[in-house]
């Protein structure tokens, strides 16, 4: 049984991919499973925490113990995280929040016609969640937690976007079709603002959790 160190905290987690709809049958998505997101809330229930897990997309079954809200877009992410927030003591973005959505959705399924071109896709931005709640914490001394998942110069781009993103902890791992995504066990390092960098050796998703509380309920204890 581990240690209650969250217990008297309440930790919001996003996890799993959000769908950006096209029309009522299609959706742009993306491959996260949700399940780093899963292992965050399963291990910040066990630690002693009240856990509001906010899951797109992943048609996981609720952890027990944590109150879940469900939500399809970036946009309805948002509104979640944001009515979540100001209660929060930590807010942990493990989702995969789609960085463009669809400018128009069409209400009717969209047809081929015949002797017609391929329609071209418009996109727009979404609102980057985690730069907007790490820019104006609902709570003094609120910890905001970040995902980031590199293909390339991990450590590079993994230092430029804390300081982007402008959050306490970013988890950056790397990420290819046959790593990380949909899978058991993940490898990572954990980077903090203060300078601070954790590895996590490749292993369960568990693991790699329970590294993001302890680094997470060290800050908090020294607030
Ligand atoms: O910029 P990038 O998508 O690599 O950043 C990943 C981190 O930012 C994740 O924590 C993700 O949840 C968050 N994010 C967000 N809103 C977006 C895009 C990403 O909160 N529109």
């Amino acid at each position: 049984v581990a240690e209650p160190d969250l217990a008297g905290r309440h930790v919001v987690i996003s996890a799993g991919g959000t769908r950006e709809p096209l029309d009522p049958v299609r959706f742009l998505g993306n491959r996260s499973s949700g399940k780093q997101g899963y292992a965050l809330a399963r291990t910040a229930v066990a630690r002693g925490a009240r856990v509001t897990l906010i899951e797109a997309g992943t048609g996981l079954p609720d952890p027990a113990g944590a109150d879940v809200v469900r939500v399809g877009t970036a946009v309805q992410l948002r509104e979640a995280v944001l009515k979540a927030a100001p209660d929060a003591d930590v807010v942990v973005m493990a989702a995969a929040v789609a960085d463009f959505r669809p400018a128009e959705y069409a209400t009717g399924k969209i047809k081929k016609k015949d002797g017609e071109e391929a329609p071209a896709l418009n996109l727009v931005r979404n609102p980057d969640i985690l730069a907007e709640i790490s820019a104006e914490r609902a709570r003094p001394g609120q910890l905001v937690v970040g995902f980031a998942a590199e293909t390339d110069d991990v450590l590079a781009n993994g230092r430029a976007k804390l300081r982007r993103k402008g959050c306490d902890l970013l988890v950056v791992n790397e990420v290819g079709e046959r790593r990380t995504f949909g899978a058991e066990e993940n490898e990572a390092v954990v980077l903090a603002a203060d300078g601070r960098e954790t590895p996590v050796p490749y292993g369960p998703k568990e693991a790699l959790a329970d590294t993001v509380w302890d680094l997470v309920s060290e800050s908090l204890r020294s607030r």
